[in-house]
């Protein structure tokens, strides 16, 4: 438009003027495209049908996606994990058999700073890191068609979680897309085709529908065909497809999202009616972490909601868990995550991923970072990123020592409202407990009060020193204590060796001749556990040292963690195992 209406203009100019303006033109022309080339790649949703149907044939290429890593047939239970009593066997759980947590992401309409495929250095943003306790992860928003963007996708897929993106129409403007869409076979089969290639293409495993419009009565057996065709073809296409609709047509899909103002009955009649087919497990009920219609009023109090789901075995939606970030404007964002996070463990289950004969080593990062660290080089540090394609393996046992010891909710306000009319002073304060922080919220404000150094154990993501990536894990040992780490399904047909690169606030820590500070690596296979020495340790640069480990006649390597036997604070930048080559001396 713009080109044309300035090849107008030109006409009416001078010859003279007119050469000076088409160099101009061409100038301004050479300068739009090189800025469209070196424009960074950025995920989109689609706005309208005519939109996605015209960009098929040209959809982006990203970098390329780590396949979704397969996880054990077992979990683990959250409540045994997060027991204060350490339990030396943990029980395995069918994992068939056990209900599934979605999280559904839904930040301000999402497509901020996360869009960017190649990163970007706003490492205040939102990120997400607790996978090992969620099954599938949504990418919400308010489009047409939204597309989950790489970032989610490759860290999801690392740690062996789904992810799915959204179709979800709207208003009298939805009713017209689906009067569309459901006018012929062509038309139904066309739709379902674009949904399905999507999901290929940028390696994703399906769709959440979240129709809340009107569909026409004529228009409803067609829209039974779609989800039935929709849902038959992606799983043709896509291993571990899933297709979730929002409150409806359970009977054709892989799942359902029950919505939000769920009551007890409501639960046991869905519940009865699933069970019927044997399908309980696939009704996941929502709840509404900004508390719209939650028992419990969602929030930090999130857990009561969640603890009826659970007591009917059913599936729970999280949604919008990005509260911890949006409410409070991101302001000590990692904390309030694993706070937030610690009270649900007790109901949710730890999936295993497997490595079969591959290396594992993870640096912890969460992906995001005020500094980019390689090998642990404070000179070679880069400014602040945010990438969650560079996310690591994440610890899988979250960080329950910061479930609450002590609760305060106004009575009357737990069924918050969205009221945002209140008076200040009538907005209720909640106040809560950690073993390590006196909590206190109102609205957005939140005063974390530090209760004075107990001496006791904690372990937690600490951004101020990394070996690689943006952080490490700190371990605070006031008694020795084994910690648990990474619980896995590691097969290998070889030894392995391990290396782990620590340092501590210790004087002569790297000079530590008789190892008594450095850590005891713990592997456990079902049967057997072992307790590692290094067999080598040296300096690294700056003031991390490594230390190597070998681990022989363990078939399988089921949990590794590990013990520090004299009081102190540790970091752990890398963990890594390698498979040995066969004879090796
Ligand atoms: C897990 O449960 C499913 C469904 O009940 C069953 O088919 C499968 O054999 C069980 N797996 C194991 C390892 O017991
Ligand atoms: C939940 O909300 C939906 C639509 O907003 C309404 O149709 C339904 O009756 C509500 N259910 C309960 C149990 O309040
Ligand atoms: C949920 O499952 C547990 C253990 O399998 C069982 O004891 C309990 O009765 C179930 N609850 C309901 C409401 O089905
Ligand atoms: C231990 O692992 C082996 C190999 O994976 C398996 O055959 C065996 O059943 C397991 N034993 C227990 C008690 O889980
Ligand atoms: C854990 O399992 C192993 C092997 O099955 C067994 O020898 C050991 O006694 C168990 N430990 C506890 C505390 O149950
Ligand atoms: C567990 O480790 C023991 C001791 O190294 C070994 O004998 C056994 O075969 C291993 N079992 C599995 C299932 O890995």
């Amino acid at each position: 438009m713009t080109q044309i209406s300035r090849y107008f203009q030109f006409n009416l100019l001078t010859k003279r003027n007119r050469i000076t303006m088409k160099f101009l033109g061409l100038v301004l022309t050479v300068t739009f495209f090189a800025v469209i080339i070196n424009a960074p790649r950025v995920a989109r949703p689609f706005q309208t049908l005519e939109e996605l149907y015209s960009s098929l044939d040209s959809l982006e290429i990203w970098p390329e996606v780590f396949k979704l890593r397969e996880s054990a047939e077992y979990v683990y239970s959250g409540r045994e994990i997060s027991q204060e009593e350490y339990v030396q066997n943990l029980t395995r759980f069918n994992r068939s058999n056990q209900p599934k947590t979605i999280v559904c992401h839904d930040l301000k309409g999402g497509y901020l700073e996360d869009r960017f495929i190649d990163g970007s250095s706003a490492s205040d943003s939102y990120g997400f890191y607790h996978w090992s306790i969620i099954d599938i992860f949504i990418y919400f928003s308010h489009y047409l068609v939204t597309i989950p963007p790489y970032g989610w996708i490759q860290s999801a897929h690392k740690h062996g979680v789904k992810v799915l993106g959204t179709v979800m129409t709207e208003w009298t403007e939805g009713e017209e897309v689906w009067s569309q869409i459901l006018s012929s076979i062509e038309e139904t089969e066309k739709f379902a085709g674009a949904l399905i290639l999507l999901a290929k293409h940028f390696n994703f495993e399906g769709w959440l529908l979240n129709i809340e419009n009107d569909i026409n009565p004529d228009d409803i057996d067609q829209l039974k065909y779609f989800v039935q065709y929709l849902t038959d073809g992606i799983h043709s296409e896509i291993d571990d497809a899933e297709i979730i609709w929002y409150d409806n047509f359970f009977d054709f899909a892989d799942g359902i999202f029950v919505n939000y103002n769920w009551t007890d009955t409501g639960l046991l009649s869905s519940r009865s009616i699933a069970e019927r087919e044997n399908r309980a497990l696939d009704i996941y009920v929502g709840i509404d972490v900004w508390g719209r219609g939650c028992p419990g009023g969602g929030g930090f109090n999130s857990k009561e909601a969640v603890e009826i789901i659970r007591e009917y075995n059913l599936s729970v939606a999280i949604f919008a868990s990005s509260w911890t970030y949006e409410n409070f404007k991101g302001q000590t964002f990692e904390l309030l995550e694993d706070i937030f996070w610690a009270q649900l463990t007790p109901y949710m289950y730890i999936h295993v991923p497997i490595y079969d004969n591959e290396v594992f080593s993870t640096s912890f990062s969460h992906g995001f970072g005020e500094k980019y660290f390689y090998s642990g080089d404070d000179e070679t540090t880069t400014s602040a990123f945010y990438n969650l394609a560079l996310q690591e393996p994440q610890i899988s046992v979250p960080n329950y020592q910061l479930q609450f010891t002590f609760v305060n909710i106004p009575e009357d306000k737990e069924d918050r409202e969205e009221d945002e009319e209140l008076l200040e002073e009538e907005v209720p304060i909640y106040k809560f407990e950690t073993p390590f922080h006196r909590i206190q919220t109102q609205g957005s404000n939140i005063i974390i009060e530090k209760k004075p150094d107990q001496q006791i154990n904690s372990i937690q993501y600490f951004n101020k020193y990394s070996y690689n990536g943006g952080g490490c894990i700190k371990i605070n040992v006031a008694r020795p204590q084994y910690y648990r780490l990474f619980l896995m399904h590691l097969k290998h047909n070889t030894d392995v060796q391990i290396i782990i690169i620590h340092r501590s606030d210790k004087k002569n820590y790297i000079q530590d001749n008789y190892r008594t500070n450095y850590p005891v690596v713990v592997v456990k296979n079902n049967s057997t556990t072992k307790y590692l020495d290094p067999y080598e340790n040296f300096q690294l640069n700056s003031q991390w040292v490594q230390s190597c480990y070998f681990s022989t006649n363990m078939e399988t390597i089921n949990e590794l963690g590990v013990i520090f036997t004299t009081i102190g604070s540790y970091y752990l930048g890398m963990i890594q195992i390698y498979p040995l080559p066969k004879n090796f001396e």
